[in-house]
């Protein structure tokens, strides 16, 4: 056994020493449940003598074989007859919201009960760690007598992935499907371009990636530096997620982040720019222009390419960090568009750039999605106005920021995601001194605590964050090149993100997480997942 897995055994083994026999089926709960009654005193259900019986998802193969699956990986038992004495139902219920479940365990029968599949699929996820608990205490095949009732705190509980600075494959990005599932995430939002790679397919522009996809020349076409996802294969990756509940949502990243494409249509640019090296993966702070009418076109064809490959009904553009200085300030096109619309700063002219780009995200019945700008990258019109149309969504991020936003997309009437950098950024370093080996911008540590003390209500009244859809957690990959590197700076504070998205703040308490997260870490190591040991929660 390596020093890393003894470790880790220990730590659990400590773990679980705190944890009473009663609670032994709590113990790897995680996200925890809304309500949980253990039924002390009555007799565990015993899987050796069930049967499964579907009521409504007949037409659902998928949640029976999971149920199976999760019964026999638990604890050996196969559960496939029908002539099993103790009945385990599935039910759907209209009475329940979409994503809500409930569990009723007792001696004769077990039943999941959810408002659509996707809640029945979070019984099956919860009952899995009920089984995982039980596994890791006594192993026994039996599930003590309890009943929970459950629904999210938030209907949107997104990872952002970045195959655009170092491409990730297929196989690995369902392999972090896979696990988000688990934890009720249910989006995966994809940064598809950047700098450092164009990582879609575009039919009507085949050299975006020809030229965009290939910052190593002589590497091949499966990461890190090079690949680009062919659009068949995202319609496998979007089948995948759907079929585990998660939507994947697209970003594209303008006007900034834009070296891959400009690497293949150098002519996007401000046009003093043109005879500047064109390099994928040098972060040259280059911008499309404003007034290239080009840029438009090129960009209508990929917003309605891309609207018609994803189902789901937003995209992101970015919207973030564009060097306006270094482009737009210097550019006569656009200084003269600037004038033209009366304007006094370059900056201003992101009113007609995104003007137009989100019209045609409209146009193809999306919603669009952008990173919150509250400096001076895209001022209003007159200093009173927040300068973004109504019906984008925001999303907050830049550290020290997110109260102003959550203030401004209140009183502008727009829907915000929270992904304070401060609480939510997994590529920042979880312990001083720790990975990523290169720390570009001064990154702050992120710890497991700091991550778990994220309130994405920021302790406001209610009346004060209704506006607040939900939380991201991003995996930003410059010093990212693979997925082991992406589950061991995700694994485990993305567990804890996991339960500030779906957990209210009253089930929610710190030493609770730092007891439930043992058996997951166990689980990870089972399924040979990467992540980092958090030495400093087990101490006492
Ligand atoms: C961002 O981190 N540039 C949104
Ligand atoms: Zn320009």
């Amino acid at each position: 056994m390596t020093n890393f897995k003894r470790t880790i055994l220990a730590l659990i083994i400590a773990s679980a020493a705190i944890i009473s026999p009663a609670q032994e089926n709590l113990s790897a709960l995680l996200p925890i449940p809304e309500k949980i009654e253990c039924r002390t005193g009555e007799k565990a259900f015993d899987l050796k003598y069930a049967a499964i019986t579907i009521n409504d998802c007949e037409d659902s193969p998928y949640i029976k074989e999971e149920l199976e699956r999760i019964i026999e990986e638990r604890t050996g038992i196969k559960v496939c007859s029908s002539k099993g004495k103790k009945s385990i139902e599935i039910v759907l219920s209209e009475e329940k919201g979409k994503e809500e479940y409930s569990i009723e365990i007792d001696s004769r029968h077990i039943r999941f009960t959810g408002g659509s599949e996707a809640g029945i699929f979070y019984a099956l996820k919860t009952f899995d760690q009920l089984l995982l608990g039980d596994a890791i205490n006594s192993n026994e095949g039996k599930v003590a007598p309890i009943h929970i009732e459950d629904s999210p705190r938030y209907g949107y509980r997104a990872v952002m992935l970045d195959p655009a600075r170092h491409f990730l494959p297929v196989e690995d990005v369902k392999q972090f499907i896979d696990r988000m599932a688990c934890y009720k995430y249910n989006v995966l939002q994809l940064h598809l371009t950047d700098d450092q790679g164009w990582r879609i397919e575009i039919k009507s522009h085949p050299e975006l990636t020809e030229k965009g996809a290939f910052r190593n020349p002589k590497g091949g076409n499966n990461g890190p530096d090079n690949g680009y996802y062919t659009q068949e294969q995202i319609k496998e990756l979007i089948e995948y997620a759907a079929k585990r509940h998660i939507e994947i949502v697209p970003e594209l990243d303008i006007p900034g982040h834009s070296a891959a494409i400009l690497a293949a249509y150098p002519e996007l640019g401000c046009p003093f720019r043109h005879g500047d090296a064109k390099e994928i993966g040098k972060v040259t702070n280059m911008m499309l222009c404003a007034s290239s009418e080009k840029a438009y076109k090129v960009y209508e064809d990929i917003i309605r390419e891309v609207a018609q490959l994803f189902p789901s009904k937003r995209i992101h553009l970015g919207g973030d960090e564009a060097a306006v200085k270094d482009n737009w300030a210097q550019c006569e096109e656009c200084l003269a568009l600037m004038r033209s619309a009366g304007y006094k700063k370059p900056s201003q002219l992101m009113n007609i750039f995104f003007g137009r780009m989100l019209e045609y995200v409209r146009n193809n019945g999306k919603e669009a999605i952008l990173w919150c700008e509250l400096d001076n990258m895209w001022p209003p019109a007159n200093d009173y106005l927040f300068p973004y149309p109504k019906d984008v969504t925001l999303v907050t991020w830049r550290n020290g920021l997110t109260p102003k936003c959550i203030e401004l997309t209140r009183n502008n009437g727009h829907k915000l995601i929270m992904a304070p950098g401060e609480h939510t950024y997994l590529d920042y370093p979880q312990w001083q001194n720790d990975l990523p080996e290169f720390n570009n911008w001064g990154m702050p540590v992120t710890t497991l605590q700091k991550a778990y003390e994220l309130d994405p209500g920021y302790g406001l009244k209610d009346s004060e964050q209704e506006h607040i859809i939900g939380v991201m957690a991003t995996l930003w990959a410059e010093a990212i090149k693979d997925i082991n590197r992406v589950n061991y700076m995700f694994y485990p504070r993305g567990l804890a993100i996991a339960e500030a998205a779906w957990s209210g703040m009253e089930q929610r308490s710190w030493e609770s997480f730092k007891k439930r997260l043992y058996p997951n870490l166990y689980e990870l190591m089972k399924q040979g997942i990467n992540f980092r040991v958090p030495f400093e929660t087990g101490g006492k």
